[in-house]
């Protein structure tokens, strides 16, 4: 098969190269580009991310714990862990576990509370310099809708991402798989968002996400994020016991990029697509290589959970293995690249 792209100057995770190209060179239109012309910024809804690549909630705190790590300011934007209207000690330990190619996790929503959030957490986080979305959780739409009320008048939170992956104790509903009750907790949450990007973070653990996916465009997403984590579960056969304290766990890391990247796919292709609506798309991105396969599959941005416990800096590291691969196929904007996959072989 006649390569699109000339091997020998595939891009590397240096960084910092003028790198010759690709298909120009190809066609004999001998060119380059230089890495720091490429336009790395995108849109999410009426935000402006510097570049593509987000860290996501629950794996990097609030900020503050992560900063000595590495510059956050560097980052498209940060994401906090889930922000509840009263503080939640969790669930109890172990509340961790690894598994072949990702981990199990049921931290069970531990967090500090919208107030002491406010008081404590976002003031260090908007220090840092870095486009802040905050993660929101609850067990009601009322719970839901006075905690992104609140953070929608902060001036320091860009973005409010919904995180749906939890029972509403209502009705018993996890309302991420049922679409009905998705679109009525957007609506409501949407009615009392002004300021922030609204943005719907869709649960995976369902039939045929493009239905959840077109509840949350239908009620007033401006962006959503996929996918949260796949439920599983991991058994001690010495104790015949389950792992977790909780039974059941959610799966991430590179175990599901697959099943993570067909999703973004599905709904890029069906929904969001035509709808203008972008995605972050997320599940076991480890490299700049898996970076590029989510938006080929139709994300605006990408984000990084489980690697950060391997490696803190893997966000920079993807941006610039990013840049040098849209250099050196002299594509000038990140932008240009969501959803471009060629049809067929
Ligand atoms: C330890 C841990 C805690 C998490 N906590 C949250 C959370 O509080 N809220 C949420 O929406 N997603 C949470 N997630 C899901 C991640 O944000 C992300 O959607 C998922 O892990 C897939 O990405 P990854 O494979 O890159 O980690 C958590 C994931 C992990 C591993």
């Amino acid at each position: 098969m006649r390569p699109t792209y000339d091997t020998r100057t595939a891009p590397t995770d240096t960084g910092g190269l003028t790198l010759p190209v690709g298909r120009r060179m190809l066609a004999g239109m001998e060119s380059s580009i230089n890495l720091s012309t490429v336009d790395m910024a995108v849109r999410i809804g009426r935000l402006t991310l510097r570049n593509p690549v987000v860290t996501l909630s629950g794996t990097c705190g609030y900020g503050d714990e992560y900063g000595p790590f590495m510059d956050l300011s560097l980052l498209g934007a940060f994401t906090t862990k889930s922000v509840t209207l009263e503080p939640r000690r969790g669930n109890a330990p172990p509340r961790v576990v690894e598994t072949a190619g990702g981990m199990l996790n049921a931290i069970g929503l531990a967090n500090v509370g919208l107030e002491r959030f406010i008081a404590e957490k976002l003031p260090v986080l908007s220090a840092l310099g870095v486009p802040a979305i905050v993660n929101v959780a609850g067990h009601t739409i009322e719970e839901y809708v006075k905690v992104c009320r609140t953070l929608d008048a902060q001036p320091a939170v860009a973005g409010l991402e919904l995180n749906v992956s939890c029972p509403n104790v209502a009705d018993g509903l996890v309302f991420g798989t049922d679409a009905g009750a998705l679109g009525e907790l957007v609506r409501a949450v949407r009615a009392e968002v002004r300021r922030a990007v609204l943005i719907v973070k869709l649960s995976p653990n369902v039939t045929d996400i493009s239905r959840t996916a077109a509840a949350a465009i239908e009620a007033g997403a401006e962006a959503l994020s996929m996918v949260n984590t796949f439920v599983g579960m991991a058994i001690d056969i010495e104790r015949r016991r389950p792992v977790l304290s909780n039974t059941t766990g959610g799966l991430s890391g590179p175990a599901i990029k697959p099943l993570a990247l067909h999703m973004v796919h599905r709904v890029y292709r069906q929904v969001a697509g035509p709808a203008g609506i972008p995605i972050i798309g997320m599940g076991g991105i480890v490299t700049w290589r898996d970076a590029v396969e989510f938006i080929l599959a139709g994300a605006t941005a990408v984000g990084i959970g489980t690697a950060l416990f391997i490696d803190p800096t893997t966000p920079l590291k993807v941006v610039e293995g990013l840049r040098a691969y849209l250099a050196s196929r002299n594509i000038l904007a990140v932008s240009e690249l969501v959803g471009r996959l060629e049809r067929g072989r």
